[in-house]
This record gives structure tokens, C-alpha cells and sequence, in this order.
């Protein structure tokens, strides 16, 4: 602490008769290093006593190389000190560096004098040599080598000396660089200034007002922290909703918020009777084949429905009835009864549907909004954009005054509240509505026309078997909910978005709400 006093001091004090000072010559006077010398600045800037403005400057420095030999001598003097008065033979030279010959015969194998050539000792020695040489060192004279004078200084290592002289760029420099002894490295160093609350000496800041500097005064003569407002607070550890669950709870609040009752959906297995022949969808309906349906081997048969709600199904699909004259084929029975893993959450409504009707029987007429949100299954070839389950929300209204328009408003509300607000109906075929239309929405992100959802009018032939009457509507609509969220959470791959592929921190950091309505 109270180092760090007198070094921050050490440094408001420099400034005081200087406009500007950098930290490598604050460095330099003060004797600290620069590492530690800018963590003292970046404090005192936080505290506005100065601000400092970040430079860089390339700047020469000795290598490794060029310490070892500051430290000691150049390799060319080491040869030189060796070489005695009288002279010595390139061998016995050698010899004191502790290069081995080979013998005569093995230096003939080729492998061998590779091996020798490549000898790291000799190396050096060579360059050492021929250098000691060039600087008139040494000379060779028969085979002998011997000083050329007597006690000559280690040039280089005098140079060495005077590194901090050398300037970058000058023909010195290069010279070093060249033989490896220095190189050139990029600095970053600071420019400081007086800040706004600078002041020759540093008064420590306090980060509050204590109870006890009020009442004795010490607050006058203090200095405190400033607030910084926009400070983030500590994260806090806690669960996170996965993003389908984030918009599955919007998407259930928007229709809580439009007055609908969310259906229990908690039965996965469903047997085809509730999710397609309830449904008018005939036996022979390619959406039953294997392809798209999973269907379960144990139990294979669900338990009997209500017989009278059997037959009544039976006999629309084979006969029709209300206008209709059905699709005129032999229904099974064992057909209604096998067990899938619903294909749409439509089962769930055809069920509720048959529920209602039971109550009109008791209570009389009642208009009724019904939402679900849940898992349906498809034997879908999975890839970026398809899993072979995924969940859908439905909607449905039960009312003897609902009709298209109403619907369509219905569908117009809803998707307002999630942001889009261009629609599309297309006309389609559902076996379950007449008419039936496809939602598209123009996308704000992707700024292009997607297909969102499917709706409709549910047909008589449906509404009837099921016990509704004949003068009560029933339009609803349906779309993934998948979609949309890997939209607003810019998900590219369906299948990062469920199992161990989920990236728990994104969870953790995806934004709370997603949608905005205008
Ligand atoms: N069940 C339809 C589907 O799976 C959606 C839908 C629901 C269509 C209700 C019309 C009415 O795509």
C-alpha cells in the first residue's frame, strides 16, 4: 500500500514541472519497471489524477545471443585467447573446444562426414574462426595459427557496451541485426498527462462514506471514488429456460393475454382414432403411413373409445352424413386402435372437443378459447432445419358466431404480438378444415414471405360425430414453435438446439423476451 503511494506520488510528481512525460522515461528516472510502472498509471487514471494515451515505437534489443556475450565475450575472442604465443595446429585448436577428429578412414564414409559436418560444435567454431579472421585477430601461416598482436580488446563486446547509444537504423544497428546479436521489438508504452484532478500528491479514495467520517468530521478531507453507474452487477448463479421454453412461455402468455385456456397435453402415445379418424383424415391418408407416423409396438391397440362416438366416426368416414357423403371405404376398426406417438397436437383438440360436447349435454351451449403447446412426433429424416420432434402451438375457438374473418383477426392478433405484422392466407387442404389456409408472414430478420402456420374452419364432418352442434363454429390454427425461435435466437441448426449439442452458456446469455409487438 504504501509503496504504491510512493510510486504514484513518484510519478505526480514528474508531471508536476512537465506538460507531458512518457512512461518509458518514468520508468527510467523512477527505476521501476514498466510492467509494473503501467498497472500505477492505469490506477491513477481511474482516479482522474492523469490520463495517458497509448503509443508504440519499435525499439532495438540485444538477443539472447547478444546478452551471453555481453556477459561474457564473442566467440571470435575466445579463439583468440586460445591460440598461444607460439602459434597451434588447426587440430589442437580444435581440440580445446572440444571438437574430436574422426579417424582418417571413417571421414571417407560419406555418412560419416555428414554426421561431422553437422557437429553444432564445429559449426560454431567455423564461423568463430572465420570471423576472427576477418577482425585481424588471428592469422594462418603454414598450418599454424597465431595472434596477429597481443592483447587486442573483444570489439564486439565493446560495442555491446554502448548498446544503449546505438540508434535504430544506423548502420551499427544493422550490423548487429545481421549477425543475430540484436533484433528489433514493438514497445507499447504511455504518453501521460495532468488529469482533471490531478494533484502533486496522491489522497487516497475512499468507495463510500463511512458512518464514522460523518461523525468525526474526516469526511472534508476525503476523496472518494465516483460512482461508476454503469458498472454490471455480479452475474447471478441461477437456472436458465432453454430457448424453446422462453418462447413457449411468450407464446402462452400472448394467449392467456387473448383470453384462451391452455388444454392439457400430456399424453405423448395417443391412439390414431383421436389423431386422425376423429380428425375425418381417411384410413388411407398417406400421413398414416409409416413414413411420417411413429407407431408404437407395446401396447400396439389402444383401449376402446365410447362405442357411440365409434360408430358415429365409422359411419361418417364410410357413408357421410351433414351434406357429406364420406369417403366411401370399409373403416377398421383395429386401424382407430393402433397407438402412435401423435403426429400433431390437433389430437389434443379433437379429444377436448369430444369433452365439450359431453358438457353441452349437461350445461347447454358455451363459447370456449383453448390453446396447447406441446411435443409432436414425425418419422422425419433429421438435418438442419427437421428433428422427429418438435412442438407445435394450437389454437381453437369454439363459438356459433366464429367464422373465417374472425379467425383470421384471431391469427392477425397473434402474430402482431410476436412482432410480424404482414400476413398472407393461402388457400390449402386439410382433411379436418374447409376452408383451410396457410399462413405466411413477411419476416422482419430474414426480410422475406416464410410459411408460419396452417389454419382453418373444421369441416362438419368432424364437429359432428364428436357431439357438437350443429350451429356452434370451430376454427383454429397451428404452427411450430421450433421456427420461430430459431429465428430469434439466430439458431442455424435445428439439432444444436436440443440435447447434449445445447450450449449451456447461451442459454445462460440469450436475451429474456425476444418478441416485440408494434
Ligand atoms: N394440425 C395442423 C398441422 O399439423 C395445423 C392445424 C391446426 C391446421 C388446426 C388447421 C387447424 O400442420
Amino acid at each position: 500500500m504504501d509503496q504504491k503511494h510512493d510510486h504514484a506520488n513518484q510519478i505526480l510528481s514528474l508531471l508536476e514541472n512537465n506538460e507531458s512525460i512518457n512512461s518509458l522515461q518514468i520508468s527510467q528516472t523512477t527505476g521501476v519497471n514498466h510492467q509494473e510502472l503501467v498497472g500505477y498509471l492505469l490506477q491513477l487514471e481511474a482516479a482522474n489524477y492523469i490520463i495517458t494515451e497509448g503509443l508504440k515505437k519499435d525499439q532495438l534489443v540485444l538477443t539472447e545471443e547478444g546478452n551471453t556475450i555481453l556477459n561474457s565475450q564473442s566467440g571470435e575472442y575466445e579463439i583468440y585467447q586460445k591460440v598461444p604465443e607460439g602459434g597451434i595446429q588447426m587440430v589442437d585448436l580444435q581440440k580445446q573446444f572440444g571438437i574430436e577428429q574422426a579417424p582418417k578412414q571413417k571421414q571417407e564414409q560419406g555418412e560419416k562426414k555428414e554426421k561431422q559436418a553437422e557437429d553444432p560444435k564445429k559449426k560454431l567454431f567455423d564461423l568463430g574462426f572465420g570471423n576472427a579472421k576477418k577482425m585481424g585477430y588471428i592469422k594462418m601461416d603454414k598450418g599454424i595459427i597465431s595472434k596477429v598482436a597481443n592483447d587486442l580488446p573483444d570489439k564486439i563486446k565493446q560495442e555491446l557496451q554502448q548498446f544503449n547509444e546505438i540508434k535504430l537504423g544506423s548502420p551499427q544497428a544493422k550490423l548487429l541485426i545481421e549477425r543475430k546479436l540484436a533484433s528489433i521489438s514493438t514497445i507499447k508504452y504511455f504518453e501521460v498527462k495532468k488529469g482533471v484532478k490531478y494533484s502533486p500528491k496522491f489522497r487516497e479514495q475512499f468507495a463510500a462514506l463511512t458512518t464514522e467520517q460523518l461523525l468525526n468530521g474526516e469526511w472534508k478531507d476525503c476523496d472518494y471514488k465516483s460512482i461508476n453507474l454503469n458498472a454490471e452487477g455480479e452475474k447471478i448463479s441461477m437456472g436458465n429456460l432453454h430457448p424453446l421454453l422462453k418462447v413457449r412461455k411468450q407464446f402462452s402468455q400472448i394467449l392467456i393475454g387473448l383470453g384462451f385456456e391452455e388444454m392439457a397435453t400430456n399424453q405423448f402415445v395417443e391412439s390414431s382414432f383421436w389423431n386422425f379418424d376423429a380428425l375425418f383424415q381417411p384410413q388411407k391418408h398417406p400421413a398414416r403411413d409409416a413414413h411420417d407416423t411413429f407407431f408404437c409396438s407395446d401396447p400396439e391397440l389402444s383401449e376402446e373409445v365410447d362405442t357411440q362416438l365409434r360408430d358415429k366416426v365409422k359411419s361418417m368416414h364410410q357413408t357421410g352424413g351433414v351434406g357429406s357423403i364420406g369417403y366411401q371405404y370399409e373403416w377398421s376398426h383395429e386401424e382407430a386402435r393402433k397407438n402412435i406417438l401423435r403426429t400433431h397436437t390437433t389430437a389434443v383438440s379433437s379429444k377436448m372437443l369430444y369433452r365439450i360436447a359431453q358438457q353441452y349435454k349437461e350445461k347447454g351451449y358455451f363459447p370456449k378459447k383453448y390453446f396447447s403447446i406441446d411435443k409432436v412426433f414425425r418419422n422425419e429424416t433429421l438435418d438442419a432445419t427437421h428433428l422427429a420432434e418438435f412442438h407445435q402451438i394450437e389454437g381453437v375457438v369454439i363459438d356459433k358466431n366464429a367464422s373465417l374473418g374472425q379467425l383470421m383477426g384471431i391469427i392477425r392478433e397473434f402474430f402482431r404480438q410476436i412482432g410480424i405484422n404482414k400476413l398472407w392466407f393461402k388457400p390449402t387442404y386439410n382433411p379436418y378444415t374447409e376452408p383451410s389456409m396457410e399462413i405466411y408472414g413477411y419476416h422482419p430478420i430474414l426480410k422475406k414471405k416464410v410459411e408460419i402456420g396452417n389454419s382453418g374452419v373444421f369441416r362438419p364432418e368432424m364437429l359432428a360425430p364428436l357431439g357438437i352442434p350443429e350451429d356452434v363454429n370451430v376454427i383454429a390454427w397451428g404452427l411450430g414453435l421450433e421456427r420461430p425461435t430459431m429465428i430469434y435466437y439466430d439458431i442455424r441448426d435445428i439439432r444444436t438446439m436440443v440435447g447434449p449439442e445445447v450450449k449451456v452458456e447461451t442459454v445462460r446469455s440469450n436475451a429474456f423476451c425476444v418478441f416485440e409487438s408494434k
